[in-house]
C-alpha cells in the first residue's frame, strides 16, 4: 500500500451528441483543462471525506470500489478538491467517479488498468444518472477528443482551431443530469411523440461534426452545425430561457452557441460552449453582459497518476 495515493481527472463536455447518446446516437466529446484531484492517505480512525460539495457519491464510489477489490480499505482520509463547477455540463459527477475510483486503485496497488476503472466508473454513475451513455465517464477517463457511441471509443485527431472556443456561464442548472434524461424520457414515451425525429436529426449532425473536426474548411460550416444543434436540444426542451437569449445574442454578434451536457430548464443550463471567427467579439460580449467565462483546452489528458 502506498502512503498516498493522488489522482486526477478532467472534466468534459459534449461538442455534439447530448441526450442522443443516450438513445445510440455517436457523440463526440472531448476532456477539458478543469481537473478533479482526488488524494488518499491514511487516517488514524475510519473514512473521512474532504469536499467542497456533499460526498455522497464520493462514499458511494468507495463503497462499489471496495466491493470489487474484495479488500477491507479502511482507514482513509479522502480529499476531493475539484475546479469542474457542479450542474454545469462539465462532467463533475463523471470526474469524480473515474478519480475515486483509480485512486482507490493507485492506493491498494492494483494494476492501473484504464478499462477497467472506466467500467467501474460507469455502474458509480448510474447511481447518479440512472441512464447514463457511458460517454462522460470514457473521456474523462480515457482524454482527449472522442466519437462515442453504444459503448464503443474511437479516439479522433483534430486540425481545429480551439482557440476559436470559449465557454460561458448560462448559470447552474437546478435540475440533476438524471432529471434531465427522465425528463426526455417522458417526452420520447408520450404518444405521438417527435422526440425520436430529434434525435436522429441530433445524431446525424453529430456525424457530420465528426467529419468536420477532422478537416475542418470554413467557419460557416461548423458555426451552422452548432446552431443547428441547439435548435434541436431546444426542441427537446432540455434547454432553459435565459440561454435561449444568450444563444441568440450571441448570434446576433455573429458567432454560434449551445448547452454542452445535459442542460436544464428552470434556471440555467450550465455552460455554453461558444464559437466565433474572431474570440475576441466574445469576450468583449461576456464583459459587456457580465457573464463568467471560461477559456477552453479541448483533448486534455484522462485521468492522470499524479504522485
Ligand atoms: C450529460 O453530460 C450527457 C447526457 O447525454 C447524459 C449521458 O450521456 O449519460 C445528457
Amino acid at each position: 500500500m502506498v502512503k498516498k495515493s493522488l489522482v486526477s481527472a478532467p472534466g468534459k463536455i459534449i461538442i455534439s451528441g447530448e441526450h442522443s447518446v443516450v438513445y445510440g446516437q455517436p457523440a463526440l466529446l472531448s476532456a477539458i483543462n478543469k481537473r478533479l484531484y482526488v488524494q488518499i492517505e491514511e487516517n488514524n480512525q475510519g473514512v473521512r471525506i474532504m469536499a467542497d460539495e456533499p460526498t455522497e457519491l464520493a462514499e458511494y464510489a468507495l463503497e462499489k470500489t471496495r466491493e470489487f477489490l474484495g479488500e477491507r480499505i479502511n482507514h482513509l482520509k479522502i480529499k476531493i478538491k475539484s475546479e469542474v463547477p457542479v450542474n454545469r455540463g462539465l462532467g463533475s459527477s463523471a470526474a469524480l467517479s473515474v478519480a475515486m475510483v483509480g485512486a482507490l486503485f493507485r492506493w491498494v496497488g492494483r494494476e492501473w488498468n484504464k478499462s477497467l476503472i472506466n467500467q467501474l466508473a460507469l455502474t458509480i454513475e448510474k447511481k447518479q444518472h440512472q441512464n447514463p451513455s457511458g460517454g462522460d465517464n470514457s473521456v474523462s477517463c480515457f482524454g482527449g477528443l472522442m466519437a462515442f457511441q453504444q459503448g464503443k471509443i474511437r479516439r479522433l485527431k483534430t486540425k481545429f482551431d480551439f482557440q476559436k472556443f470559449i465557454l460561458i456561464d448560462s448559470g447552474q442548472a437546478i435540475e440533476s443530469t438524471g432529471e434531465m434524461v427522465a425528463g426526455v424520457g417522458r417526452k420520447f414515451q408520450a404518444p405521438n411523440s417527435k422526440t425520436q425525429k430529434i434525435l436522429d436529426e441530433l445524431g446525424k449532425i453529430t456525424l457530420r461534426f465528426i467529419e468536420e473536426f477532422k478537416d475542418p474548411r470554413h467557419f460557416d460550416y461548423s458555426k451552422c452545425l452548432i446552431s443547428k444543434n441547439q435548435r434541436l436540444l431546444e426542441k427537446l426542451g432540455v434547454v432553459g430561457k435565459k440561454a435561449q437569449r444568450l444563444v441568440r445574442l450571441i448570434e446576433e454578434q455573429g458567432g454560434a452557441a449551445k448547452i454542452c451536457g445535459a442542460g436544464g430548464v428552470k434556471e440555467g443550463s450550465g455552460v455554453l460552449l461558444c464559437y466565433h471567427q474572431n474570440p475576441k467579439i466574445l469576450l468583449d460580449f461576456t464583459q459587456k453582459e457580465q457573464i463568467p467565462y471560461f477559456k477552453l483546452k479541448l483533448g486534455e489528458e484522462g485521468l492522470r497518476d499524479e504522485n
